[in-house]
């Protein structure tokens, strides 16, 4: 093998998107899968990746040093791609040790084990996959850009936000070559029905309450996840070391705008009348410390690096659709057990 990359997180929404563009695109890469397989976790995102020839899977916790150091010392690894994280904000309100626990402390023993088992950093890079969230939030205009001072609101933010500080630490303080990335909101296939996409078309198969916190006045930036899966692999081969690259598809939707073409979509695609689920939007309780806006300028990755979203968002947004609607063996799968007693209470309330 030409190279052993390690990516973190490889079972969950966009690391299982990575781990399969890297394995088919570089056969003379191994591509090991670190993951700790939480909640968000699902090997079943991988299935197809099952019997590669240069894929393997390790399940540890990051947080658990010598077991990372032990991956370290069983391969030689040449670059790592760091994606496993706690990653909704919903959950970091209600447990944020938990998120300081995995992002921040996870993050460090990644760091310390690479700086440990690299002899030499020649050739070497630490990948830190990071979100548009640590800039805080945005007014009616402008764009967050690689320069924009960080100032994370949620609990999830922070643990991102002091996760990217630590990254840029062993940077500046050990010489370990690092590049970050900080990327608006995902949306595609394999996505855990928690956030607002799959959660939303999951109640309307479902006829649940669709719950719009506040007004549904929050502006967010989509990407479809191949895209960013697309950027992560531009920016491991090209990027300069040290650099943090933005990525974005200048893609803003108000929450409840989207909300309206996810029902549109999913109602045609079922059969239903247009405009039968709109009945199911439900304004409930704002979130707390909820962004206003979230807006990315990503014109350095486009000019410095020549990356460009493929796909208009109406027709990702069909593709996504579909995918949830002809995969319901997948969702079902996700949705049971612990995942409906976590919003057993939740929707008894709205
Ligand atoms: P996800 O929740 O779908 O997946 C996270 C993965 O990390 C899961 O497979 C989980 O099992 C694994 N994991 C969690 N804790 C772990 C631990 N302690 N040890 C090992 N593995 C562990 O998340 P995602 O949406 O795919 O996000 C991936 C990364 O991209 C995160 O770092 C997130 O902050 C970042 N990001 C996400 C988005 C987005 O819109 N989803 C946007 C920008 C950046
Ligand atoms: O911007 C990048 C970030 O995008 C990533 O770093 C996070 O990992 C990812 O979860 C996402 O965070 P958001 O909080 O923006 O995504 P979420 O899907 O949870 O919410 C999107 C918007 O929809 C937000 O304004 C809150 C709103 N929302 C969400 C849910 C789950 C609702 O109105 N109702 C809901 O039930």
């Amino acid at each position: 093998m030409k190279k052993n990359i390690l990516i973190t997180g490889g079972a969950g929404f966009i690391g299982s998107h990575l781990v399969r563009l890297f394995v088919n695109k570089y056969p003379d890469y191994r591509i090991i899968n670190l993951d700790k397989l939480t909640y968000a976790g699902n090997l079943t995102n991988l299935k197809d990746l099952e019997n590669s020839p240069n894929y393997v899977f390790e399940k540890v916790d990051i947080c658990d040093f010598s077991a990372v150091q032990t991956v370290f010392a069983k391969y030689s690894i040449d670059g790592i791609i760091h994606l496993a994280a706690e990653s909704h904000v919903d959950r970091s309100i209600k447990d944020p040790f938990s998120f300081a626990r995995t992002n921040i402390l996870g993050t460090l023993s990644l760091l310390q084990a690479a700086k440990e088992a690299w002899q030499t950093f020649d050739g070497k890079l630490f990948y830190h996959v990071s979100t548009d969230e640590v800039y805080g939030s945005l007014g009616k205009e402008g764009f967050f850009t690689e320069t924009t001072p960080y100032q994370p609101h949620s609990p999830y933010s922070a643990s991102k936000a002091s996760s990217d500080h630590f990254v840029r630490a062993f940077h500046d303080t050990y010489g370990l070559p690092t590049v970050i990335s900080n990327c608006s909101n995902n949306y595609g296939p394999y996505q855990f029905p928690e956030k607002l996409i799959p959660l939303f078309i999951n109640n309307i198969i479902n006829n649940k309450p669709l719950p719009v916190y506040g007004k549904g006045e929050n502006v967010r930036d989509w990407l479809y996840v191949v895209d960013h899966a697309r950027a992560i692999d531009v920016i491991f081969h090209s990027g300069k070391i040290g650099e943090t690259y933005n990525i974005g598809g200048f893609n803003e939707w108000k929450n409840i705008d989207l909300i309206r073409l996810m029902i549109k979509v999913t109602d045609i695609l079922l059969g239903r009348p247009e405009g039968t689920s709109e009945k199911l939007i439900t304004f409930v309780t704002d979130r707390a410390g909820h962004d206003l806006r979230y807006a990315i300028d990503s014109n350095k990755l486009k000019n410095e690096l020549g990356w460009e979203p493929s796909l208009q968002f109406e027709e990702g947004i069909e593709k996504t659709v579909r995918w949830y609607l002809d995969n319901s063996e997948w969702l079902n799968s996700v949705t049971s057990g612990a995942y409906q007693e976590y919003y057993k209470n939740y929707y008894s309330k709205i």
